[in-house]
């Protein structure tokens, strides 16, 4: 396990528990800024049995990846690393060549975490696939920092918590290998089904350290050193942070791990329109705010040297939260204008629609709001 605050080596996981929320292009474009700041980057498709990254990158997919390594031993993992159009970018492709590897083994899993462990690069940034299989969070806990991309509508948001939950789990069982009575204790949480749904993670971890002191201690630790960062991707409105925000308070109330706030990322037409052209969005629209946007946490990146903790100002702003609310304002003021130019003369209309559209997201969010707290209701 790599703990990215000690490391010059930066491993970033991308995950998020949904599909379609924009892992791998986030991941293709930030790999293509990292590589910008002339940082030795390494991408790599680890989203078997759905690979795509190449696409989002803009490159064919010919040569041997993952897939290969795993099913032919004459192949060196040296040997998938790839160049691209970038100088300091390489990639590794996922398993598009030769299929079926959705369900790798442990032994397989194992044998790859250790050649990416070994890469020799400023930062090794891996596409994962969605949903909370083990092929993703055992990849997401080589780190413990991991990125966790979601859009601000619910059910992304959900599916965040909840892979969030699992990898806690997964870290737990990982850590708790004695005494026997822990461990059989951890097997039959995820076999019984407990009439108000599994507990949660703060529950088994007091239940753990009732049972033994010393696991009890070594469990939170393994808990507490989790700091993943969140993406909020395709938002529409600065006040998605708040949904954010939720989803942090639940996630140190439920779990007991606390998650930074890289920034936000507005959906933006650009980012398809790219994407039809097969060209990286931070490459075929560079000014837009989606690249603006994603290039801002690119340097969140590469100017923090303990990343993921941030130098961020704390007479200025409390969290990364604060931070990244403040940048979605300003953004948002960005795309009033833009809107306002657009409409060029009839201002008045487009005031009404757009103070009617703003209503309208407010209403959505309160709703939201109330599903996640919901949620923590239950959780209870
Ligand atoms: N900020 C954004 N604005 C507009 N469209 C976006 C944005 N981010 C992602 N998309 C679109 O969402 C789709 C799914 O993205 P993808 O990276 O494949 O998701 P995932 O890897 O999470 O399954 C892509 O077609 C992409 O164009
Ligand atoms: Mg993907």
């Amino acid at each position: 396990m790599i703990i990215n605050e000690e490391n010059v080596r930066k491993i970033i996981p991308v995950a998020g528990g949904k599909g379609g929320v924009g892992k791998s292009v986030i991941a293709a474009n930030l790999g293509i800024l990292l590589s910008s700041y002339a940082k030795q980057t390494v991408l790599l498709d680890l989203d078997l049995g759905g690979s795509n990254l190449h696409t989002y990158l803009g490159i064919k997919n010919r040569n041997a990846g993952i897939g290969n390594f795993l099913s032919d031993r004459s192949i060196k993992f040296s040997e998938l690393l790839t160049n691209t159009p970038y100088r300091y970018l390489r990639f590794v492709p996922g398993d598009v060549l030769v299929a079926g590897l959705a369900n790798m083994q442990q032994a397989q899993r194992n044998s790859v975490i250790s050649k990416v462990e070994r890469l020799d690069a400023d930062y090794i940034l891996m596409d994962l696939g969605s949903g909370t299989g083990l092929n993703v969070i055992d990849f997401f806990l080589m780190s413990n920092s991991g990125f966790v991309v979601t859009t601000p509508q619910t059910p992304a948001i959900l599916n965040a918590y909840s892979f969030l939950k699992n990898a806690a789990f997964r870290r737990l069982q990982r850590t708790c290998t004695s005494p026997k009575s822990v461990v059989t204790y951890l097997k039959d949480v995820v076999r019984e089904k407990q009439p108000n749904g599994t507990p949660t993670i703060r529950d088994i971890l007091k239940k753990i350290r009732s049972i033994s002191a010393p696991a009890g201690k070594a469990a939170k630790e393994a808990i507490s050193s989790l700091k993943p960062q969140l993406i909020i991707n395709m938002a529409d409105s600065p006040e998605d942070v708040q949904m954010a925000e939720d989803l942090r308070d639940l996630i140190a109330r439920n779990l007991e791990i606390n998650i930074g706030c890289l920034g936000v990322i507005y959906f933006d037409q650009s980012v398809n329109q790219a994407v039809r052209a097969m060209t990286p969005f931070v490459v075929h629209s560079h000014d837009s705010l989606a690249a603006v946007e994603l290039d801002r946490i690119a340097q969140k990146i590469v100017h923090s040297p303990r990343f993921p903790d941030m130098p961020i100002d704390p007479n200025e702003y409390e969290s990364s939260f604060e931070l990244a609310q403040v940048e979605a304002e300003n953004d948002f003021t960005d795309i009033e204008q833009e809107a306002d130019t657009a409409e060029g003369g009839d201002l008045s209309v487009s005031h009404e629609e757009y103070v009617a559209i703003i209503a309208a997201q407010k209403q959505e969010i309160e709703q939201l709001k109330g599903t996640v707290r919901m949620l923590t209701m239950n959780q209870r």
